[in-house]
């Protein structure tokens, strides 16, 4: 199994991540920590919560960043909705988060387990650019980032950049320069990888799970009739199914002030950083093969 610790803010599309990470029998998830994103630190902090108790699983959740380490916060609420998570009546009784903050979760459950970890991150980089600040230490003991965010071709914030990283770029920035191999699961592959219409209706009648998938992923304001980018369930399909993504490795780099403020830029020739690389970035998926595995996943599940 993949050991992986998420660090997220639910939001419809991190919902369905969680949704695998907590049901596939491969993944075996740690700790979830949020983050400031999609809405307040609050509220995906309580939504984690609500998608842990919906499948009644007993993974710790330790709340994170309420804001960017320097750039004012900005929410996604005109995309997912006021409270990150609407259309769907989860149990109210929530489990409580940790006593400690996200950052000692991590600390705590990245020194204490006997093999490294992987990151998945899905919102801004926060956290992690935190941790790695104040204890350097774990960066040897973390296999990997697989994380949701930037792009080599367009934004969905500005023309240049993707929402996760256009949220804190100066967390991208020091994420990039950890040293950790990163793979990037950038736009270039989830606008590619919709989640078809067909599919969606699939999921209504599926079981419970796909009931509340649907109902909560009807209401994102990027659907359309092309269907829907279920951007943070790429980071989950890629440790399970890496046969289905092109990569390509590179060096990035993170733009942090100016116009370009929050693109990831890639050395696509490998010329300016003389062949040196520090992420590995998915450029294609097989479309088809993740709709069909989304469908597959939730039909194992409740
Ligand atoms: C990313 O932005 C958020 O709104 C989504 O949850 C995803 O993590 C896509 O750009
Ligand atoms: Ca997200």
């Amino acid at each position: 199994t993949i050991k992986i610790i998420m660090d997220t803010d639910p939001g419809i599309d991190d919902a369905a991540a969680l949704t695998m990470a907590l049901n596939d029998p491969e993944i075996d998830l740690k700790l979830i920590t949020t983050v400031a994103g999609n809405v307040t630190v609050d509220k995906t902090t309580k939504n984690a919560q609500k998608i842990v108790r919906f499948f009644n699983k007993d993974v710790p959740v330790a709340a994170g960043a309420k804001q960017p380490l320097i750039k004012e916060f900005e929410d996604a609420a005109r995309i997912h909705g006021e409270s990150g998570m609407p259309g769907y009546d989860f149990p109210e009784d929530l489990p409580t988060p940790l006593a400690k903050t996200a950052v000692e979760a991590l600390r705590d459950e990245i020194m204490s387990s006997d093999e490294p970890i992987t990151l998945v991150p899905t919102g801004s980089y926060t956290n992690i650019a935190l941790l790695f600040s104040e204890y350097p230490e774990v960066k040897d003991h973390i296999e990997r980032i697989v994380a949701m965010g930037g792009s080599l071709g367009m934004g969905n914030m500005t023309s240049a950049a993707e929402f996760n990283v256009f949220t804190d770029p100066d967390a991208a920035k020091i994420v990039y320069q950890s040293g950790i191999p990163i793979v990037m699961v950038g736009l270039d592959i989830t606008m590619k990888a919709l989640l078809t219409p067909d599919s969606l209706s699939q999921l209504e009648h599926m079981n419970e799970t796909g009931k509340m998938l649907h109902d909560i992923i009807i209401n994102d304001g990027d659907n359309s009739d092309d269907g829907i980018a279920m951007h943070d369930v790429n980071t989950i399909f890629y440790l399970l199914h890496p046969e289905a993504i092109t990569t390509k490795d590179m060096w990035v780099d993170v733009i942090t002030d100016g116009p370009a403020i929050g693109e990831t830029v890639g050395d696509i020739r490998g010329a300016y950083h003389d062949g040196k690389t520090n992420a590995s970035v998915c450029v294609d998926i097989d479309a088809q093969a993740f709709n069909k595995w989304f469908l597959e996943e939730v039909s194992k599940i409740k």
